[in-house]
């Protein structure tokens, strides 16, 4: 069976998955038409939108490529029938967070959207199509939608693939124009491997071929979670030895870079840090979890759980850190946030440690000044309610949102960083020192800052996994 070249592509979801990966794809590969399609039409308009700073993601490098490619061959609306019509291949690429009711609640995936999208594609087919799951997934939702797909339609032939996205945040744009590997999954029969080669060829536009990994359907869909956990582990492994370290006097930092010089064990992945956050770490190992639990593998899905623990526990060690350091009382005093969002460069503020931290401090009664470049008040808000921190009028009383740091910072008892913003290094830290109450306290989240002349200025300087 020969592998059909595409030449139109619908993406449904137009998020910081669906929205960088099609951009991408309609620069790389002019010949196919790509249409991105959303039912939230305030996003559609922002995607739209003629000033290119007001994409609704914020990444570095994504606005040029927007701007080479939408109205020639990348087009945004909310028209999804359409979109599915016209389609020869389909990417779901909607959200996937974590149940909030009922069975799984906690752990699971919800997959009522990719449910939804599965119906409407049923629905709305009538011609064969290639469906590629691009959002992250349980193993073997592939053939949920697959039994969907299937069972709503007449004479149709629907191939589902998976092709999880390993871009990261804050690097997408660099990450979709030079990926590792790109990984596709499919059935093993003539037409499952017609559909993998189909959509090996719309990458093999930019990636080299031996870059383009296949697999079986549902080896796919578990590589995904297996190296989202394991990223997910370094980071946690660090972070449990920075706790370590701050109790003999170690440097966590020395230690990463030890180890990490270790060709066996890596550089990447050591940092130690307030916690990760971001909307796939936690997500998909209580996924993991859930899943190990489901085929009746209670110590496997203990272990993985690990990691997720010692990250709640990183971030409440941090809390609690400030909480002491301030003679045990933070109530109405202030304590600036230099970063929101989960990481630097990105507007992302999903599973933050912001949000956790903060809320650990508002509970105390603190008062909450924060300065993050990208991410506006209201979503701190949201993300203050959302995490159960009180209602919008409870927080809005003790959160404090400013546009520099320096007034974030003004007349403060702590400052602590929480995001790695590049701007935080270059700050006039003495400037900030002299209009802090003393002893002014400075709790470095993520290890940006020149310990020595931190020290000089006069802060009392806590870092993470470094003794006094
Ligand atoms: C991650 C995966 O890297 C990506 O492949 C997958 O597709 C989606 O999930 P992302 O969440 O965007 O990407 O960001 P990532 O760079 O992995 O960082 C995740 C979190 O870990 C951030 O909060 C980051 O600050 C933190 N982190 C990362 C550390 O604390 N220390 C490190 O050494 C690295
Ligand atoms: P991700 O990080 O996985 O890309 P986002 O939340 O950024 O997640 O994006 C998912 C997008 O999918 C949102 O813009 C949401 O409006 C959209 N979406 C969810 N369900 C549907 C649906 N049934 N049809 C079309 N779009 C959907």
């Amino acid at each position: 069976m020969e592998a059909k070249k595409i030449r139109s592509i619908c993406c449904i979801g137009a998020g910081y998955v669906g929205g960088p990966t099609m951009a991408v794809i309609a620069q790389k590969c002019p010949h196919i038409n790509v249409h991105v399609v959303d039912i939230n039409p305030q996003r559609i308009a922002d995607w739209n939108s003629d000033n290119l700073d007001e994409l609704p993601i914020y990444e570095p490098g994504l606005s040029e490529v927007v701007k080479d490619a939408r109205g020639r061959n990348l087009f945004f609306s909310t028209d999804i029938s359409k979109g599915i019509a016209e389609a020869e291949m389909i990417f779901i690429s909607v959200n996937t967070p974590t149940k909030t009711y009922g069975v799984g609640k906690g752990m699971a995936a919800d997959l009522k959207y990719v449910e939804l999208c599965a119906r409407q594609i049923a629905n709305e087919a009538t011609e064969d199509k290639i469906v590629v799951e691009k959002s992250t997934l349980p193993v073997r939702t592939a053939e949920s939608i697959k039994t969907i797909l299937e069972a709503n339609t007449t004479g149709v032939n629907f191939e589902v693939l998976s092709n999880p996205e390993f871009l990261a945040e804050g690097t997408a744009v660099q990450d979709l124009h030079n990926p590792d590997r790109v990984l596709i999954g499919g059935d093993q029969d003539e037409s499952g491997l017609a559909a993998i080669e189909s959509l090996t060829e719309v990458y093999a536009n930019w990636v080299p071929r031996e870059q383009i990994v296949q697999t079986r359907l549902w080896s796919s869909e578990l590589s995904k979670l297996t190296a989202n956990a394991f990223l997910a582990q370094r980071i946690s492994s660090i972070n449990s030895v920075s706790a370590l370290c701050e109790k003999t006097g170690a440097d966590v930092d020395e230690i990463a870079r030890a180890i990490g010089s270790d060709s066996r064990i890596g550089p990447k992945f050591l940092k130690a840090s307030v916690g990760f956050g971001g909307s796939c770490f936690q997500k998909d190992i209580l996924n993991l979890v859930y899943l190990c639990h489901h085929f009746g593998l209670p110590e496997v899905a203990d272990y993985w759980e690990q990691v997720v623990k010692i990250n709640d526990y990183q971030k409440k060690r941090f809390a609690k850190q400030i909480i002491d350091s301030l003679f045990n009382t933070v109530s109405g005093k202030k304590i600036a946030m230099l970063g929101w969002a989960f990481k630097k460069d990105t507007n992302d503020t999903r599973e933050s440690a912001a949000i956790y931290v903060a809320g650990e401090l508002i509970q105390d009664l603190a008062e909450v000044h924060v300065y993050d470049p990208k991410v506006t008040e209201q979503q701190m808000i949201n993300d203050l309610v959302y995490a159960g921190f009180g209602t919008e009028e409870e927080v809005s009383k003790l959160l404090f949102v400013y546009g520099n740091a320096y007034d974030a910072t003004n007349n403060a008892h702590a400052v602590s960083i929480i995001t790695e913003w590049d701007e935080f290094k270059e700050l006039d830290w003495k400037k900030i020192y002299n209009q802090m109450f003393k002893p002014a306290f400075l709790f470095d989240g993520r290890n940006i800052l020149d310990r020595k002349k931190i020290n000089e200025i006069g802060f009392d300087l806590r870092s993470i996994g470094k003794g006094l």
